[in-house]
């Protein structure tokens, strides 16, 4: 047997369709003390002026792609990446590990009783189930995510669908998730699910705390 490699921290990634309710929940776990690492925002962040990804950005397709302000003409890579898959995996490899280091920085530097990675795409993206010890989905049927998103970004019922069908169905993140939260009725109903997965989630992170790793 190899020794064991130092454990990492117990974390949770978090993750669901479009408009079914990650944010929501992310915020709901943060007032309980959790801390979220959000990789939305880092991507945002990472291509905003001047951001950290921008140099290679711009090395890699062009000063084209900047805006004035340095940051990345985001209206342009879409129309890129929408019809040169070349493209996409390029600015994949840019963003992707970049991602990755600041969430894990931002997780090392996170005072919360345990860390919550709220990864969109966790389920599509591979490498993010190892990184994490618990997946834990949010659910609702489809015509709720539609109706949510339709109503937030007032957009088309067919643009939402189009989304939509860019993302893992609803069965396969299911089969995915250790957890998983119900999402299709009010904002209050969230309330004991939370409140149950958070009084677990302590225990384990307690737990993963003190035992030592060549025990787990
Ligand atoms: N249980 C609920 N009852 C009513 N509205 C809800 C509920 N949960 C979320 N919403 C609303 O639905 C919309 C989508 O929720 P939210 O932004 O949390 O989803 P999301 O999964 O983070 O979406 P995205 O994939 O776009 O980041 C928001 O406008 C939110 O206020
Ligand atoms: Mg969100």
């Amino acid at each position: 047997m190899t020794a064991a490699a130092p454990l990492p921290p117990f974390s949770i990634g978090l993750t669901g369709g479009i408009g079914s309710g990650k944010s929501t929940v992310a915020d709901l776990f943060a007032a309980r003390g959790a801390s979220i690492v959000d990789t939305d925002l880092i991507a945002h962040s990472l291509t905003a002026p001047h951001g950290a990804a921008m140099p290679a950005i711009v090395a890699a397709f062009g000063p084209a792609f900047a805006d004035a302000a340095g940051a990345l003409d985001r209206a342009r890579m879409r129309s890129l990446v929408f019809a040169d898959t070349g493209a996409k995996a390029r600015l994949e490899a840019i963003l992707h590990p970049r991602i990755r280091d600041a969430a894990l920085a931002a997780a090392a530097a996170a005072t919360g009783s345990y860390v919550i990675y709220a990864v969109p795409l966790l389920i599509e993206s591979g490498t993010w189930r190892e990184r994490v010890t618990r997946i834990l989905a949010v659910d609702c049927p489809e015509e709720v995510q539609i109706a949510r998103v339709m109503a937030r970004n007032n957009l088309p019922e067919s643009q939402v669908k189009a989304i939509m069908a860019a993302q893992v169905g609803r069965q396969a993140r299911l089969d995915a998730a250790d957890d998983v939260i119900e999402n299709s009725a009010g904002i209050e109903a969230l309330t004991p699910q939370i409140d149950r997965l958070h009084n677990l989630y302590l225990a384990f992170s307690k737990r993963t705390a003190t035992i030592p790793s060549q025990r787990l």
